[in-house]
Protein backbone atom coordinates (compact mmCIF):
# COMPACT_ATOMS: atom_id res chain seq x y z
CA UNK A 1 0.00 0.00 0.00
CA UNK A 2 1.66 3.55 -0.80
CA UNK A 3 0.69 6.14 1.81
CA UNK A 4 1.48 8.83 -1.10
CA UNK A 5 -0.75 8.73 -3.67
CA UNK A 6 0.26 8.85 -6.90
CA UNK A 7 -2.67 9.69 -8.70
CA UNK A 8 -5.31 11.84 -8.31
CA UNK A 9 -9.00 10.68 -8.02
CA UNK A 10 -11.99 13.54 -8.02
CA UNK A 11 -15.71 12.70 -6.89
CA UNK A 12 -18.43 14.56 -7.64
CA UNK A 13 -21.26 13.89 -5.80
CA UNK A 14 -25.52 14.22 -6.28
CA UNK A 15 -28.30 13.63 -4.79
CA UNK A 16 -28.81 11.77 -1.78
CA UNK A 17 -26.78 11.07 1.97
CA UNK A 18 -26.43 7.51 0.34
CA UNK A 19 -24.36 9.25 -2.66
CA UNK A 20 -22.25 10.51 -0.25
CA UNK A 21 -21.15 7.69 1.94
CA UNK A 22 -20.83 5.86 -1.56
CA UNK A 23 -18.37 8.61 -2.84
CA UNK A 24 -16.41 7.71 1.07
CA UNK A 25 -16.48 4.20 0.14
CA UNK A 26 -15.23 4.81 -3.54
CA UNK A 27 -12.22 6.39 -1.95
CA UNK A 28 -11.84 3.69 0.36
CA UNK A 29 -11.47 1.38 -2.16
CA UNK A 30 -9.40 3.47 -4.71
CA UNK A 31 -6.65 4.08 -1.69
CA UNK A 32 -4.60 1.25 -1.71
CA UNK A 33 -3.90 1.43 -5.48
CA UNK A 34 -2.79 4.96 -4.98
CA UNK A 35 -5.94 7.28 -5.49
CA UNK A 36 -5.63 10.16 -3.40
CA UNK A 37 -7.94 12.41 -3.52
CA UNK A 38 -8.53 16.56 -5.26
CA UNK A 39 -10.86 18.86 -5.80
CA UNK A 40 -9.78 20.07 -8.96
CA UNK A 41 -11.28 17.86 -12.05
CA UNK A 42 -8.95 18.80 -14.74
CA UNK A 43 -6.03 17.65 -12.50
CA UNK A 44 -7.52 14.11 -11.65
CA UNK A 45 -6.29 10.92 -13.18
CA UNK A 46 -9.77 9.20 -12.64
CA UNK A 47 -13.01 11.44 -12.62
CA UNK A 48 -15.83 9.71 -11.05
CA UNK A 49 -19.53 11.21 -11.18
CA UNK A 50 -21.66 9.69 -8.66
CA UNK A 51 -25.18 10.61 -10.22
CA UNK A 52 -28.59 10.89 -9.14
CA UNK A 53 -31.58 9.86 -10.56
CA UNK A 54 -34.48 10.64 -9.26
CA UNK A 55 -35.90 13.55 -10.82
CA UNK A 56 -35.16 14.67 -14.25
CA UNK A 57 -32.86 17.57 -13.32
CA UNK A 58 -30.88 15.83 -11.54
CA UNK A 59 -30.08 13.31 -14.56
CA UNK A 60 -29.75 15.72 -16.64
CA UNK A 61 -27.26 17.93 -14.29
CA UNK A 62 -25.17 15.01 -14.99
CA UNK A 63 -25.03 14.82 -18.76
CA UNK A 64 -23.91 18.40 -19.33
CA UNK A 65 -21.58 18.44 -16.20
CA UNK A 66 -19.91 15.19 -18.85
CA UNK A 67 -19.36 17.79 -21.66
CA UNK A 68 -17.37 20.02 -19.51
CA UNK A 69 -15.26 16.92 -18.10
CA UNK A 70 -15.19 15.78 -21.98
CA UNK A 71 -12.89 18.68 -22.76
CA UNK A 72 -10.87 18.57 -19.69
CA UNK A 73 -10.11 14.81 -20.92
CA UNK A 74 -9.27 16.08 -23.98
CA UNK A 75 -6.74 18.12 -22.39
CA UNK A 76 -4.99 16.01 -20.60
CA UNK A 77 -4.12 14.01 -23.66
CA UNK A 78 -6.53 11.22 -22.79
CA UNK A 79 -4.92 10.40 -19.53
CA UNK A 80 -7.77 11.14 -17.72
CA UNK A 81 -10.49 7.81 -17.04
CA UNK A 82 -14.23 8.96 -16.48
CA UNK A 83 -16.37 6.87 -14.26
CA UNK A 84 -20.16 7.58 -14.14
CA UNK A 85 -21.27 5.77 -10.77
CA UNK A 86 -24.95 5.75 -9.12
CA UNK A 87 -28.29 5.58 -9.94
CA UNK A 88 -28.15 7.20 -13.63
CA UNK A 89 -24.98 4.04 -14.38
CA UNK A 90 -27.61 1.93 -12.70
CA UNK A 91 -30.70 3.02 -14.99
CA UNK A 92 -28.98 3.74 -17.95
CA UNK A 93 -26.33 1.68 -18.44
CA UNK A 94 -24.86 1.82 -21.51
CA UNK A 95 -27.23 4.41 -23.17
CA UNK A 96 -24.52 6.54 -21.26
CA UNK A 97 -21.38 5.73 -23.57
CA UNK A 98 -23.81 6.54 -26.38
CA UNK A 99 -24.65 9.65 -25.42
CA UNK A 100 -20.93 10.50 -24.04
CA UNK A 101 -18.16 8.29 -25.67
CA UNK A 102 -15.85 10.27 -23.50
CA UNK A 103 -17.32 7.73 -20.33
CA UNK A 104 -14.67 4.93 -19.70
CA UNK A 105 -16.66 3.15 -17.06
CA UNK A 106 -20.29 2.78 -15.80
CA UNK A 107 -21.12 1.22 -12.78
CA UNK A 108 -23.92 0.94 -10.40
CA UNK A 109 -24.10 1.80 -6.71
CA UNK A 110 -24.02 -2.42 -5.94
CA UNK A 111 -20.62 -2.80 -8.13
CA UNK A 112 -18.13 -0.13 -6.34
CA UNK A 113 -16.14 -2.97 -4.58
CA UNK A 114 -15.32 -3.92 -8.40
CA UNK A 115 -14.03 -0.40 -9.08
CA UNK A 116 -9.95 -1.57 -8.65
CA UNK A 117 -10.39 -3.92 -11.56
CA UNK A 118 -12.16 -2.23 -13.42
CA UNK A 119 -9.92 0.86 -13.45
CA UNK A 120 -7.09 -1.44 -13.79
CA UNK A 121 -9.00 -2.97 -16.80
CA UNK A 122 -9.92 0.31 -18.38
CA UNK A 123 -6.43 1.66 -18.32
CA UNK A 124 -5.31 -1.51 -20.53
CA UNK A 125 -8.43 -0.79 -22.65
CA UNK A 126 -9.71 -5.01 -22.18
CA UNK A 127 -13.25 -6.45 -20.80
CA UNK A 128 -16.22 -5.02 -19.44
CA UNK A 129 -17.10 -1.02 -19.17
CA UNK A 130 -20.41 -1.49 -17.83
CA UNK A 131 -21.47 -3.37 -13.98
CA UNK A 132 -24.69 -3.09 -13.02
CA UNK A 133 -25.36 -6.65 -11.28
CA UNK A 134 -27.41 -6.16 -8.21
CA UNK A 135 -25.46 -7.87 -5.20
CA UNK A 136 -26.12 -5.62 -1.62
CA UNK A 137 -24.20 -7.65 0.19
CA UNK A 138 -21.09 -8.69 -1.54
CA UNK A 139 -20.76 -5.07 -2.23
CA UNK A 140 -20.45 -4.55 1.50
CA UNK A 141 -18.54 -7.70 2.09
CA UNK A 142 -16.18 -7.15 -0.77
CA UNK A 143 -15.46 -3.48 0.58
CA UNK A 144 -12.10 -2.89 3.11
CA UNK A 145 -13.66 -2.70 6.46
CA UNK A 146 -11.81 -0.05 8.00
CA UNK A 147 -13.24 3.18 7.18
CA UNK A 148 -10.97 6.82 6.73
CA UNK A 149 -13.05 9.53 9.17
CA UNK A 150 -13.10 12.75 8.01
CA UNK A 151 -13.99 15.04 11.05
CA UNK A 152 -16.13 14.51 14.23
CA UNK A 153 -19.10 13.41 12.08
CA UNK A 154 -19.38 10.10 9.66
CA UNK A 155 -22.25 8.43 8.01
CA UNK A 156 -22.95 4.51 8.63
CA UNK A 157 -24.75 2.72 5.78
CA UNK A 158 -26.79 -0.04 7.65
CA UNK A 159 -29.87 -0.65 5.23
CA UNK A 160 -29.83 0.08 1.03
CA UNK A 161 -32.54 -0.73 -1.52
CA UNK A 162 -36.51 -0.28 -1.25
CA UNK A 163 -39.80 -2.31 -1.91
CA UNK A 164 -42.06 0.08 -1.30
CA UNK A 165 -42.56 0.82 -5.15
CA UNK A 166 -44.10 4.44 -4.55
CA UNK A 167 -45.49 5.01 -7.95
CA UNK A 168 -43.22 8.14 -8.49
CA UNK A 169 -39.95 6.63 -7.81
CA UNK A 170 -36.88 4.95 -9.28
CA UNK A 171 -35.41 3.59 -6.03
CA UNK A 172 -36.42 0.33 -6.04
CA UNK A 173 -35.42 -0.09 -9.65
CA UNK A 174 -31.67 1.74 -9.26
CA UNK A 175 -30.89 0.74 -5.88
CA UNK A 176 -32.74 -2.64 -5.83
CA UNK A 177 -34.56 -4.93 -2.84
CA UNK A 178 -34.16 -3.95 0.74
CA UNK A 179 -31.12 -5.43 2.59
CA UNK A 180 -29.95 -5.17 5.60
CA UNK A 181 -26.27 -5.35 7.16
CA UNK A 182 -25.47 -7.78 9.43
CA UNK A 183 -25.08 -5.95 13.41
CA UNK A 184 -21.61 -7.25 13.73
CA UNK A 185 -20.66 -5.17 10.75
CA UNK A 186 -21.68 -2.11 11.59
CA UNK A 187 -20.40 -2.17 15.02
CA UNK A 188 -16.39 -3.12 13.48
CA UNK A 189 -17.59 -0.04 11.08
CA UNK A 190 -18.78 2.16 14.41
CA UNK A 191 -16.04 1.18 16.12
CA UNK A 192 -13.48 2.24 13.38
CA UNK A 193 -15.10 5.51 13.24
CA UNK A 194 -15.29 6.12 16.87
CA UNK A 195 -11.51 5.18 17.01
CA UNK A 196 -10.46 7.85 14.28
CA UNK A 197 -12.28 10.63 17.10
CA UNK A 198 -15.59 10.55 14.80
CA UNK A 199 -18.43 11.61 17.63
CA UNK A 200 -21.66 11.67 15.86
CA UNK A 201 -22.63 8.65 13.04
CA UNK A 202 -25.90 8.80 11.10
CA UNK A 203 -27.18 5.49 10.07
CA UNK A 204 -28.41 5.71 6.52
CA UNK A 205 -30.95 3.53 4.90
CA UNK A 206 -33.45 4.36 1.86
CA UNK A 207 -35.94 2.98 4.29
CA UNK A 208 -33.86 3.16 7.53
CA UNK A 209 -36.50 2.01 9.97
CA UNK A 210 -36.93 -0.84 8.01
CA UNK A 211 -33.71 -2.08 9.81
CA UNK A 212 -33.32 -5.49 10.58
CA UNK A 213 -30.05 -6.68 10.99
CA UNK A 214 -29.05 -10.25 11.49
CA UNK A 215 -27.05 -10.64 15.28
CA UNK A 216 -26.31 -14.15 15.20
CA UNK A 217 -23.60 -13.31 18.05
CA UNK A 218 -25.50 -10.81 19.55
CA UNK A 219 -27.41 -11.47 23.12
CA UNK A 220 -31.75 -10.72 22.80
CA UNK A 221 -32.51 -12.11 18.95
CA UNK A 222 -31.41 -13.01 15.99
CA UNK A 223 -32.67 -10.08 14.23
CA UNK A 224 -32.43 -6.54 15.38
CA UNK A 225 -34.63 -3.74 14.57
CA UNK A 226 -33.00 -0.08 14.14
CA UNK A 227 -34.30 0.72 17.58
CA UNK A 228 -32.11 -2.00 18.88
CA UNK A 229 -28.97 -1.20 17.02
CA UNK A 230 -29.24 2.75 17.94
CA UNK A 231 -29.40 1.44 21.68
CA UNK A 232 -26.68 -0.86 21.17
CA UNK A 233 -24.50 1.79 19.62
CA UNK A 234 -25.40 4.41 22.31
CA UNK A 235 -23.70 2.65 24.68
CA UNK A 236 -20.02 2.73 22.85
CA UNK A 237 -18.15 5.03 24.48
CA UNK A 238 -16.97 8.29 22.64
CA UNK A 239 -19.78 8.28 20.36
CA UNK A 240 -22.13 11.28 21.98
CA UNK A 241 -24.87 11.42 18.91
CA UNK A 242 -26.58 8.96 16.65
CA UNK A 243 -28.88 10.22 14.12
CA UNK A 244 -30.71 7.99 11.66
CA UNK A 245 -32.17 8.95 8.11
CA UNK A 246 -34.84 8.44 6.12
CA UNK A 247 -37.60 6.42 7.49
CA UNK A 248 -40.82 5.21 5.82
CA UNK A 249 -44.52 5.59 8.07
CA UNK A 250 -45.13 2.21 7.38
CA UNK A 251 -41.91 0.47 9.18
CA UNK A 252 -42.37 2.78 12.19
CA UNK A 253 -42.03 0.86 15.59
CA UNK A 254 -43.14 1.72 18.92
CA UNK A 255 -39.44 0.69 20.53
CA UNK A 256 -37.73 3.26 18.06
CA UNK A 257 -41.00 6.45 19.05
CA UNK A 258 -39.48 5.38 22.45
CA UNK A 259 -35.81 5.55 21.81
CA UNK A 260 -36.61 9.18 21.28
CA UNK A 261 -37.30 9.60 24.87
CA UNK A 262 -34.68 7.06 27.17
CA UNK A 263 -31.81 7.45 24.68
CA UNK A 264 -29.41 10.89 25.44
CA UNK A 265 -27.02 9.74 22.45
CA UNK A 266 -30.40 9.52 20.03
CA UNK A 267 -31.13 13.31 18.51
CA UNK A 268 -33.96 14.63 18.40
CA UNK A 269 -34.27 15.26 14.86
CA UNK A 270 -36.96 13.17 12.87
CA UNK A 271 -37.09 12.99 9.00
CA UNK A 272 -40.32 11.25 8.02
CA UNK A 273 -41.02 12.05 4.45
CA UNK A 274 -45.28 12.14 3.88
CA UNK A 275 -45.03 13.52 0.06
CA UNK A 276 -48.61 14.67 0.08
CA UNK A 277 -51.51 15.46 2.74
CA UNK A 278 -54.34 13.82 0.80
CA UNK A 279 -55.43 10.31 1.28
CA UNK A 280 -56.01 9.76 -2.46
CA UNK A 281 -53.42 10.91 -3.68
CA UNK A 282 -51.51 8.90 -0.99
CA UNK A 283 -52.65 6.17 -2.10
CA UNK A 284 -51.97 6.65 -5.77
CA UNK A 285 -48.54 6.96 -5.01
CA UNK A 286 -48.67 3.40 -3.07
CA UNK A 287 -47.78 4.88 0.07
CA UNK A 288 -49.36 2.12 2.04
CA UNK A 289 -50.23 5.05 5.02
CA UNK A 290 -52.97 7.66 5.17
CA UNK A 291 -52.87 10.87 6.92
CA UNK A 292 -53.76 9.87 9.96
CA UNK A 293 -51.24 7.41 10.28
CA UNK A 294 -48.44 9.85 9.79
CA UNK A 295 -50.24 12.55 12.44
CA UNK A 296 -50.20 9.61 15.00
CA UNK A 297 -46.91 8.77 14.64
CA UNK A 298 -45.54 12.56 14.59
CA UNK A 299 -48.13 12.82 17.91
CA UNK A 300 -46.27 9.77 19.70
CA UNK A 301 -42.75 11.47 18.48
CA UNK A 302 -43.44 15.13 19.95
CA UNK A 303 -44.96 13.24 23.15
CA UNK A 304 -41.27 11.44 23.90
CA UNK A 305 -39.15 14.50 23.00
CA UNK A 306 -41.34 17.61 22.86
CA UNK A 307 -38.46 19.45 21.46
CA UNK A 308 -37.94 17.49 18.75
CA UNK A 309 -37.15 18.54 15.28
CA UNK A 310 -39.80 17.62 12.20
CA UNK A 311 -38.73 16.83 9.04
CA UNK A 312 -40.12 15.98 5.54
CA UNK A 313 -40.40 15.51 1.82
CA UNK A 314 -43.15 16.93 -0.05
CA UNK A 315 -44.27 16.30 -3.76
CA UNK A 316 -46.62 18.64 -5.63
CA UNK A 317 -48.28 18.16 -8.75
CA UNK A 318 -48.42 13.86 -9.06
CA UNK A 319 -50.74 13.03 -11.85
CA UNK A 320 -54.38 14.03 -10.41
CA UNK A 321 -53.54 16.50 -7.55
CA UNK A 322 -56.60 18.27 -7.59
CA UNK A 323 -56.40 22.16 -5.62
CA UNK A 324 -58.48 20.62 -3.03
CA UNK A 325 -56.07 17.58 -2.46
CA UNK A 326 -53.14 20.26 -2.32
CA UNK A 327 -54.89 22.30 0.66
CA UNK A 328 -54.87 19.00 1.71
CA UNK A 329 -51.28 19.10 1.72
CA UNK A 330 -50.69 22.57 3.22
CA UNK A 331 -52.94 21.88 5.97
CA UNK A 332 -50.92 18.98 7.24
CA UNK A 333 -47.72 20.92 7.03
CA UNK A 334 -49.73 23.53 9.36
CA UNK A 335 -50.97 21.22 11.44
CA UNK A 336 -47.64 19.30 11.87
CA UNK A 337 -45.15 22.17 11.92
CA UNK A 338 -41.70 21.56 10.53
CA UNK A 339 -38.51 22.61 11.45
CA UNK A 340 -37.02 21.90 7.98
CA UNK A 341 -38.82 20.14 4.83
CA UNK A 342 -37.66 19.61 1.09
CA UNK A 343 -40.58 19.89 -1.87
CA UNK A 344 -40.45 19.14 -5.10
CA UNK A 345 -42.44 19.36 -8.46
CA UNK A 346 -43.54 16.14 -9.52
CA UNK A 347 -40.83 14.86 -12.20
CA UNK A 348 -42.09 11.79 -14.59
CA UNK A 349 -39.59 9.68 -14.30
CA UNK A 350 -39.40 6.56 -17.27
CA UNK A 351 -40.70 3.13 -16.55
CA UNK A 352 -42.62 4.22 -12.69
CA UNK A 353 -46.22 3.35 -13.32
CA UNK A 354 -46.94 7.50 -12.12
CA UNK A 355 -45.40 8.58 -15.58
CA UNK A 356 -47.78 6.89 -17.58
CA UNK A 357 -50.95 7.63 -15.34
CA UNK A 358 -53.87 10.38 -16.49
CA UNK A 359 -54.15 13.75 -15.04
CA UNK A 360 -50.39 14.83 -15.49
CA UNK A 361 -50.37 18.29 -13.85
CA UNK A 362 -49.83 21.33 -15.97
CA UNK A 363 -46.05 22.89 -15.23
CA UNK A 364 -47.50 26.27 -14.44
CA UNK A 365 -49.98 24.75 -11.41
CA UNK A 366 -47.03 23.05 -10.43
CA UNK A 367 -44.55 25.77 -9.97
CA UNK A 368 -47.69 27.93 -8.20
CA UNK A 369 -48.36 25.41 -5.60
CA UNK A 370 -44.40 24.47 -5.24
CA UNK A 371 -44.19 28.53 -4.15
CA UNK A 372 -46.43 28.32 -2.15
CA UNK A 373 -46.08 25.12 -0.16
CA UNK A 374 -42.28 26.62 0.21
CA UNK A 375 -43.50 29.93 1.70
CA UNK A 376 -45.10 27.92 4.29
CA UNK A 377 -42.43 25.68 4.89
CA UNK A 378 -39.54 28.53 5.17
CA UNK A 379 -42.13 30.48 7.94
CA UNK A 380 -41.94 27.72 9.91
CA UNK A 381 -38.10 26.98 9.39
CA UNK A 382 -37.54 30.48 10.52
CA UNK A 383 -40.21 30.33 13.44
CA UNK A 384 -38.25 27.02 14.75
CA UNK A 385 -35.18 28.76 14.78
CA UNK A 386 -35.76 31.71 16.00
CA UNK A 387 -37.21 29.68 18.89
CA UNK A 388 -33.97 28.58 20.08
CA UNK A 389 -33.04 32.50 20.57
CA UNK A 390 -31.81 32.20 24.53
CA UNK A 391 -31.09 28.95 24.82
CA UNK A 392 -28.02 27.21 25.53
CA UNK A 393 -27.23 24.47 22.62
CA UNK A 394 -24.49 21.96 23.03
CA UNK A 395 -22.86 22.49 19.65
CA UNK A 396 -20.63 19.63 18.05
CA UNK A 397 -17.91 21.64 16.10
CA UNK A 398 -16.85 20.59 12.88
CA UNK A 399 -15.24 23.60 11.01
CA UNK A 400 -14.53 27.28 10.52
CA UNK A 401 -16.88 29.78 9.54
CA UNK A 402 -16.54 32.24 6.91
CA UNK A 403 -15.42 35.22 8.86
CA UNK A 404 -12.09 35.43 11.01
CA UNK A 405 -12.31 33.43 14.20
CA UNK A 406 -15.36 31.91 13.67
CA UNK A 407 -16.64 28.30 14.08
CA UNK A 408 -19.35 26.29 12.51
CA UNK A 409 -21.14 23.36 13.82
CA UNK A 410 -24.20 21.81 14.39
CA UNK A 411 -26.71 21.99 16.95
CA UNK A 412 -28.44 18.36 18.19
CA UNK A 413 -31.80 19.97 15.68
CA UNK A 414 -29.25 19.59 12.74
CA UNK A 415 -28.97 23.57 12.41
CA UNK A 416 -25.93 24.92 11.08
CA UNK A 417 -24.43 27.56 14.32
CA UNK A 418 -22.04 30.30 14.02
CA UNK A 419 -20.10 31.47 16.92
CA UNK A 420 -16.61 32.75 17.82
CA UNK A 421 -13.63 30.35 19.40
CA UNK A 422 -10.47 29.15 19.34
CA UNK A 423 -9.85 26.73 16.39
CA UNK A 424 -8.41 24.22 19.39
CA UNK A 425 -12.29 23.71 19.98
CA UNK A 426 -12.86 21.96 16.58
CA UNK A 427 -14.20 18.51 16.85
CA UNK A 428 -15.21 19.49 21.10
CA UNK A 429 -19.41 19.84 22.17
CA UNK A 430 -19.48 23.32 22.93
CA UNK A 431 -22.13 24.96 25.14
CA UNK A 432 -23.54 27.82 22.93
CA UNK A 433 -26.15 30.98 24.00
CA UNK A 434 -28.06 31.61 20.82
CA UNK A 435 -28.27 34.97 20.31
CA UNK A 436 -29.48 35.50 16.87
CA UNK A 437 -31.31 32.98 13.46
CA UNK A 438 -32.70 33.30 10.29
CA UNK A 439 -33.98 30.57 8.16
CA UNK A 440 -30.68 28.51 7.32
CA UNK A 441 -28.73 29.28 10.72
CA UNK A 442 -28.25 30.34 14.14
CA UNK A 443 -25.23 32.46 15.77
CA UNK A 444 -24.30 33.35 19.44
CA UNK A 445 -21.66 33.19 22.15
CA UNK A 446 -19.87 30.45 23.80
CA UNK A 447 -20.80 29.14 27.02
CA UNK A 448 -18.37 26.25 28.11
CA UNK A 449 -16.49 23.48 26.57
CA UNK A 450 -18.59 20.06 27.19
CA UNK A 451 -16.92 16.78 28.41
CA UNK A 452 -17.30 13.85 26.24
CA UNK A 453 -20.19 11.92 27.24
CA UNK A 454 -18.09 8.74 27.69
N1 LIG B 1 -40.62 13.58 -8.67
C1 LIG B 1 -40.40 14.50 -7.70
N2 LIG B 1 -39.86 14.19 -6.51
C2 LIG B 1 -39.51 12.90 -6.29
N3 LIG B 1 -38.98 12.30 -5.24
C3 LIG B 1 -38.80 11.00 -5.53
N4 LIG B 1 -39.22 10.73 -6.77
C4 LIG B 1 -39.68 11.92 -7.27
C5 LIG B 1 -40.26 12.29 -8.51
N5 LIG B 1 -40.48 11.40 -9.49
C6 LIG B 1 -38.69 13.00 -3.97
C7 LIG B 1 -39.49 12.40 -2.81
C8 LIG B 1 -38.44 11.65 -2.03
C9 LIG B 1 -37.21 12.52 -2.29
C10 LIG B 1 -35.92 11.85 -2.03
O1 LIG B 1 -37.31 12.86 -3.65
O2 LIG B 1 -40.02 13.46 -2.05
O3 LIG B 1 -38.74 11.54 -0.66
FE1 LIG C 1 -38.80 5.80 -3.36
FE2 LIG C 1 -41.01 5.30 -1.92
FE3 LIG C 1 -38.86 3.69 -1.72
FE4 LIG C 1 -38.77 6.18 -0.70
S1 LIG C 1 -40.15 4.52 -0.02
S2 LIG C 1 -37.18 5.17 -1.95
S3 LIG C 1 -40.00 7.31 -2.18
S4 LIG C 1 -40.15 3.97 -3.52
Amino acid sequence: MSDTPSKRLFIKTYGCQMNVYDSERMKDVLRPLGYGPTDRAHEADLVILNTCHIREKATEKVYSELGKIKTMKEQSGGRMTIAVAGCVAQAEGEEIMRRQPAVDLVLGPQAYHKLPEMVARASRAVGDRLETDFDTLEKFDALPKARQADGPTAFLSVQEGCDKFCTFCVVPYTRGAELSRPVDDLVVEARSLIAQGVREITLLGQNVNAYHGAAPKMEGGDEWSLARLVRHLSKIGGLDRIRFITSHPRDMDEDLILAHGDTPALMPFFHLPVQSGSNAILKAMNRGHTREDYFEIMREMRGQRPDIALASDFIVGFPGESDKDFEDTMELVDTVKYAVAYSFKYSQRPGTPAADMFGQVDEAVKHERLLRLQDLLKDQQTAFNLDCIGRTIPVLVSGTGKRDGQLHGRSPYLQSVHFNGPTELMNQIVDVEISAATMSSLTGEMVRVREAMA
